[in-house]
């Protein structure tokens, strides 16, 4: 009996091709999987990457309220016209303290894992709040409402303990100052040492030009944060594995 024949048992009955399927995927899978979950070299760590700022990581949410992520991925690939146009190729250390990561392929806007700096806060204001008014053939949303939506800094402490649970490594302390670090970090005039030494390199500043605390601020101190805690010039990938 030839190979062939043998194969004709799995061919001719069902039963035993589903069972066999099974059986392939099942250590198939395994076997790429498995191993993860064991490596702690999964993730090579990276200098400058930390955890969000309380304001940062609210900012964080808004996008992931707006879904913003259905039309803009975070995630540049290592090829080259995307290198050209994005910057460096994004690393996973990058994505670290993401719950859930914003990858993804859908782009119907350009990527935004480095447009931190890339645009002034009112250039940000002006486009959320009309992007027609910046970029004419844009099908963007308007998210002028952001602007009139006050924030509240009692829950931010929540939302990092509920992180910290799922592995974003915010110490005590950084979940007590919870709330001054969120009001602060909009306040060019307040006392930001103990934010800058919690989130090094957090920028301060007001970034919707207008009094208190609104979710277009959040939103905005987020996007300027991104792709901005790894220094670039001095990056050198870990080849040793
Ligand atoms: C329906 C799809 C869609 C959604 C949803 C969307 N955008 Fe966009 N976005 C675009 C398109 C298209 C562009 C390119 C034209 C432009 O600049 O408006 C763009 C451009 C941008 C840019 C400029 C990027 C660059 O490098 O020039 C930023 C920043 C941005 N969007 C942020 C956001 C944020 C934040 C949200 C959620 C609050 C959002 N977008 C939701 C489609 C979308």
């Amino acid at each position: 009996m030839g190979i062939l024949d043998k194969h004709k048992i799995f061919e001719t009955n069902a039963t035993v091709l589903l069972v066999g399927s099974l059986l392939v995927v099942t250590v198939g899978g395994i076997v790429e999987i498995a191993p993860l979950f064991y490596l702690e070299n999964t993730i090579e760590k990276v200098e400058g990457m930390r955890p969000y700022s309380p304001l940062e990581l609210q900012g964080r949410d808004i996008y992931i309220r707006e879904g913003c992520y259905v039309c803009h991925s975070q995630m540049i690939r290592p090829m080259r016209d995307e290198v050209e146009r994005y910057g460096h190729y994004s690393l996973a250390a990058e994505s670290m303290y993401d719950h859930p990561f914003q990858w993804g392929s859908k782009r119907t806007g350009p990527d935004l894992a480095r447009v931190g700096g890339r645009y002034s806060d009112e250039w940000h204001v002006d486009h959320l709040t009309d992007p027609q008014s910046v970029v004419p053939e844009s099908v963007m949303p308007k998210y002028g409402f952001l602007l009139h939506r006050e924030l509240e800094a009692e829950h931010i402490g929540d939302l990092m303990a509920t992180n910290r649970a799922v592995g974003v490594p915010y110490s005590d302390e950084m979940i007590e100052s919870a709330s001054a670090d969120f009001m602060v970090q909009v306040n060019p005039f307040g006392d930001t040492d103990g934010l800058l030494e919690r989130y090094p390199g957090a920028q301060v500043r007001n970034f919707d030009g207008e009094p208190g605390v609104s979710e277009m601020d959040a939103l905005i101190a987020y996007m300027q944060m991104l792709g901005t805690l790894v220094d670039f010039s001095t990056f050198e990938p870990d080849t040793s594995r």
